[in-house]
């Protein structure tokens, strides 16, 4: 078996002007992005970096109007900038599925964004839905595969329309995506250095084919990585331990489809949608950061929403441009704002508007 090049993650980009690309998006994806401006804007001058921003306007509403979702000049275009920062997509006027794959899928994977990093960490355990839960027990980082798996969108119907109808939706693992995305979780727990425990969450008991790439994949590449504990478990178990033991975790590696459903529970505990943020990854590319809840139509233009996991996503950025100073600065301003003054992580219960949260942030910094 060829091996793949080790994945650097140790970021030494720090330049003198950050070129970032801004898309708001659909429902409250602009309210949220303005707060984690903001902030970012505020960061710049503690911190002394520059950026310029230029705004994409792919959404819902410009697909109802042009009829254009992101296409490949875009991509070229977006290709010029050091990172993407993003609200949400979804908009309720047009059907399910077209600005989800026309935009954030297109550029996940046109700009080749292979890791999907999103941290489940609890700031405070009066969020926490789970009992007796504190934030040393919730800490961990799911590592979920962006580029292939149920997403790649492969599948057919047969007869469609018909009592026979058949529709197959086809899991694709290549040995090249499975690996890539292995090394790089092998290579983020090492670098975390919390208790270099690295977790395959699968499904090695049913999906044989898939899991079983996998596993092997994962044994072979664990090999390289003495110093890194491995453990496996099924994804239903998984769940089940988010709930029970979430203090087993450290880092989990596990593909797109069961990434994107662990990850809302792991959301849930560290305090809801309000406070997950997640990156998508090209650690060779341009990568792009958003909140990973979706665009809350109902709660759009009431300035009600909480901007804390754009915000926390911005601190992620900042940690991917190299800014690392100023992006931990972002972590403790928003951890001292959860630790106080806030009442609630939930829309509209939080004790303050939209903007105040972003102002609160600011001041904390
Ligand atoms: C997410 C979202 C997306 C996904 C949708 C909107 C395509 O649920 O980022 O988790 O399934 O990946
Ligand atoms: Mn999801």
């Amino acid at each position: 078996m060829s091996r793949q090049s080790v994945i650097s993650l140790d970021k030494t980009k720090r330049c003198s002007m950050y070129k970032i690309a801004i898309i708001p998006g659909d429902g409250t994806g602009p309210e949220v992005v303005r707060e984690g401006l903001k902030v970012l804007n505020a960061a710049a001058k503690k911190f002394g970096f520059k950026y310029e921003t230029k705004e994409f306007d792919f959404s819902g509403q410009r697909y109802l109007k042009t009829g254009k979702l992101v296409g490949d000049s875009d991509v070229a275009e977006l290709k010029k900038y050091d990172v993407i920062y993003l609200g949400a997509v979804g908009d309720p006027d047009v059907k399910p599925g077209i600005i989800e794959t026309g935009v954030l899928l297109k550029l996940r994977f046109a700009l080749d964004q292979y890791i999907n990093l999103r941290p489940v960490k609890l700031y405070n355990s009066n969020f926490c839905p789970l009992k007796d839960k504190k934030p040393e027990d919730i800490d961990f980082v799911v590592v979920r595969e962006n580029s292939e798996g149920l997403y790649k969108g492969m599948g057919e119907f047969k007869d469609k329309g018909t009592a026979n109808e058949v529709a197959t939706q086809i899991s694709y693992n290549t040995r090249k995506g499975v690996e890539r995305c292995i090394r790089y979780a092998f290579e983020y727990t090492r670098k975390r250095n919390k208790r270099k425990k690295l977790t395959l969450c699968g499904k090695t008991n049913v999906l044989t084919f898939a899991w079983d790439l996998w596993q092997r994949t994962f044994n072979e590449v664990a090999k390289e990585y003495p110093d890194v504990t491995t453990d496996y478990a099924h994804v239903d178990a998984t769940t089940m331990w988010f709930v029970k033991n979430p203090e087993w975790f450290d880092v989990i590696v596990t593909d797109n489809m069961f990434g994107d459903i662990i990850t809302d529970l792991g959301a849930m505990i560290q305090g809801g949608m309000g406070i997950a943020a997640g990156g998508n990854i090209n650690p060779q590319g341009v990568s792009m950061f958003e909140p990973i809840g979706g665009s809350a139509p109902k709660y759009t233009g009431k300035n009600v929403i909480n901007p804390l996991a754009a915000i926390c996503a911005a601190a992620m950025m900042l940690e991917n441009l190299g800014e690392v100073k100023a992006a931990q600065a972002i972590e403790n301003a928003v951890i001292k704002l959860v630790s106080g003054e806030i009442k609630s992580l939930a829309a509209g219960k939080m004790g303050y508007s939209t903007t105040e949260i972003g102002d609160l942030v600011v001041k904390n910094l």
